[in-house]
């Protein structure tokens, strides 16, 4: 696949993943990171361009974010485009001078003169319309700097040879009138070419496996499925090409909600006979395996999550092994994110966030990650190129360790998994009905190790909390606490407590960061 172009890193703008979401739209891949995950990332990537996102901060403030160590800011490296904070830190880093000369903070549309002659403004009217949320500007430009726009002060910047760049307004906000122009004149000035498109990058992957399998000449190929959008795209994306060579292997893992068995089996089997209807032969190199009782055995009495998701990896990575020697493969496949090599702390040396249940397994044959340069979002997109169902490309993820890990503080026995998983089914019933799927990006139904008293039918009960949490996100790196309505609060605690032994729900609607999507 090919190199990511463009690396933006991520002060905190509520705009950030707009900036990616434009670049996308205007056919060009991106990564979006924190700062201090962007040196890691830097060790093994040479991006064509930088952008640098806007924040809160004020680059004077006390612990205000700074720029990654091996960012090179002279535009030596890559071409470099800072906007708002981006600019204000660039400019300020390299000599120049921020200040708040504005007695208030200047939010809202603001028209702009452009230098028209410079690449960045290529067609761009003099006279320009632009979204500005900022506090701090620009006063004084580094040395070999010079404005290329005004409002009143600095609104833009250029060094000599336009590498580096900085704009104070905001281009991604639709508010900004020209402002996708202005982004594609960076890609253009920078380099990029369009390497967005769903069909070419499904031809690219199948491509990449091919020729791994062919050179290898190995045997079979197994891949482990889920019935979740990653592993379904990956089975449709690589059943014409492998053909009897791929099978699929899901695990029953006595951790999976209500239903899923058979979601799992229509998706796979929809995957691998390429959307046509089913048919017995499209299905005859699919197994689903009930281990059920194997990982009940393993990880039944364990209450620490990380201890669980060694365990998890552990007892998953054996049953896999053991349907690598059935079928005599030399590879397994697995439909691993982007984010998940990220929060697994195996991109470079980015802090571990949480051991994702299937990256940086050691096995004995070769494991690919096909789509280990995408975000959910992406995946969703090449699912769509592929016309699998609805049901799939909009589908909420659900991790592999499932229900094990909506068991918080309480050991995860039969008894317990068995009442989130109906707690779940409820909720999820509940969202259905009221129609407000489409809002939320992932709900969580967690049994919380605490129990309380309540009182039913006059009668003093203890019993157990259950916490509902449901966020929005693009990616997953980030997410915001979705905010039921009191209605639905009501429908949805009214009905969670219906169960003897359920006397309390908490909502939890803290965002991503500090606190991550699931409770471990
Ligand atoms: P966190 O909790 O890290 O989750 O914010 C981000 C997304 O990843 C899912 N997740 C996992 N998926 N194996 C998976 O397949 C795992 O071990 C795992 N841990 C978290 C989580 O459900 C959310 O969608």
């Amino acid at each position: 696949m090919d190199k990511i172009q463009i690396l933006i890193i991520d002060y905190g703008s509520q705009y950030t993943l707009v900036i990616g979401r434009t670049l996308r739209e205007l056919g060009v891949r991106s990564v979006i990171l924190p700062p201090k995950k962007v040196d890691a990332w830097l060790k093994n990537n040479t991006p064509k361009a930088v952008i640098l996102s806007g924040s809160n901060w004020s680059v004077h403030n006390e612990g205000a974010p700074e720029l990654p160590k091996s960012l090179d800011i002279t535009g030596g490296k890559y071409f470099i485009l800072g906007v708002c904070y981006g600019m204000q830190l660039l400019a300020y880093k390299l000599g120049g001078k921020v200040d708040r000369p504005l007695l208030h903070r200047e939010y809202g549309p603001a028209m702009v003169n452009v230098n028209t002659k410079h690449p960045l403004f290529n067609g761009v009217k003099a006279k320009t319309k632009v979204w500005a949320s900022h506090g701090d500007t620009v006063t004084k430009l580094p040395k070999g700097f010079t404005s290329i726009a005004t409002s009143g002060g600095i609104a833009s910047m250029s060094n000599k040879d336009n590498r580096v760049l900085g704009i104070q307004f905001h281009p991604e906000v639709t508010d900004t009138k020209e402002g996708k122009k202005i982004l594609q004149n960076f890609l253009d000035i920078s380099g990029c070419k369009k390497d967005w498109n769903p069909l070419d990058l499904i031809r690219e992957i199948q491509k990449e496996v091919l020729g791994i399998v062919k050179k290898a000449n190995k045997q079979n190929v197994i891949l482990g499925v889920s019935g979740g959008v990653d592993s379904t795209t990956l089975v449709a994306i690589l059943a014409p090409v492998l053909k009897d060579k791929l099978i699929c292997v899901a695990i029953d893992t006595g951790g999976l909600r209500a239903n899923e068995i058979t979601e799992l089996r229509e998706n796979t089997a929809y995957a691998l006979s390429q959307g046509q209807s089913l048919r017995k032969k499209d299905i005859k190199n699919f197994k689903i395996i009930d281990a059920s009782n194997e990982f009940i055995k393993n990880i039944g009495t364990t209450i620490d999550g990380e201890e669980k998701r060694a365990k998890f990896r552990s007892v998953y990575k054996k049953i896999f092994e053991e349907q690598i020697k059935k079928y005599n493969a030399g590879f397994i496949v697995q439909g691993t994110l982007a984010t998940d090599i990220i929060e697994s702390g195996k991109a470079g040396e980015s802090a571990m966030i949480k051991t994702h249940h299937n990256v940086g397994l050691d096995w004995e044959v070769d494991d690919l990650h096909p789509l280990r340069n995408l975000f959910k979002y992406e995946v969703r997109e090449l699912a769509r190129a592929l016309k699998l169902p609805s049901a799939v490309y909009e589908r909420n993820p659900f991790p592999g360790p499932g229900l094990f890990l909506r068991v918080v503080g309480t050991p995860v026995s039969k008894e317990n998994i068995e009442l989130v998983r109906e707690a779940d089914k409820t909720v999820r019933d509940i969202i259905k009905k009221n129609k407000i799927e489409k809002e939320i990006s992932q709900v969580i139904i967690a049994l919380l190790g605490i129990n309380s008293v309540g009182v039913k039918g006059d009668e003093r009960v203890y019993g157990h909390s259950l916490a509902v949490r449901a966020v929005q996100t693009v990616d997953f790196m980030t997410a915001k606490g979705y905010y039921f309505s009191q209605n639905i609060m009501d429908e949805i605690t009214s009905a969670l407590t219906k169960h003897k032994d359920i006397v309390r729900i908490f909502f939890d609607m803290t965002p991503k960061p500090p606190a991550t999507t699931e409770f471990e």
